[in-house]
């Protein structure tokens, strides 16, 4: 029998200004994107923006949907319309944020686990690490890379 340990590697900034700049771009285009949430069910409206290795920047938002499992989270939405517009764009680093009745979340918004799945699956397909940026109002959490906020995961290796 032999205990391990699993090392979490991530960085928090107590302000968006200490970000690089193309980090507080991408900050800047998530809190955008979650303005067009269509969240009429939860009032819960997250923002994801996509940073791509040819320097665009894709958003996305929750949509959500009467007939609730048929919505989608921001984080997807976005990815796949990356995707589906550069299929051989390497993603490199996205942002997320989120909105309650009272305005963005004090503390970084946590990625659902079929979102880390997805961007886990991007790292991947393109062979190149996503920074992920977590946005919150009192700071801001940044993770090197995706497989860190998904332990132990499946992917096309267990095929
Ligand atoms: N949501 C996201 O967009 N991303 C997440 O990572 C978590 C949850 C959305 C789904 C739903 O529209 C609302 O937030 C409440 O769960």
């Amino acid at each position: 029998m032999i205990d391990k340990e699993y090392l979490f590697k991530y960085t928090e900034y107590s302000s968006y200004r200490e970000l690089p700049e193309q980090d507080e771009q991408l900050v800047a285009d998530a809190k955008q994107a979650a303005q067009n949430a269509y969240a009429p069910y939860s009032n819960f409206k997250v923002g994801a923006a996509v940073l791509l290795k040819n320097g665009e920047i894709i958003t996305g938002n929750n949509q959500e949907n009467s007939a609730y499992p048929s919505g989608l989270c921001a984080e997807r939405v976005a990815l796949f319309y990356a995707n589906a517009k550069y299929p051989d764009v390497p993603v490199i680093a996205m942002a997320i944020c989120a909105y309650n009745k009272q305005g963005l979340l004090k503390t970084p918004v946590a990625p659902c686990g079929a979102c880390r799945q997805v961007m886990l699956e991007t790292e991947l397909r393109f062979k190149t690490p996503v920074k992920v940026i977590l946005i919150g109002e009192d700071y801001i959490t940044v993770v090197d890379n995706t497989s860190q906020l998904l332990p132990f995961n499946f992917s096309s290796k267990d095929l």
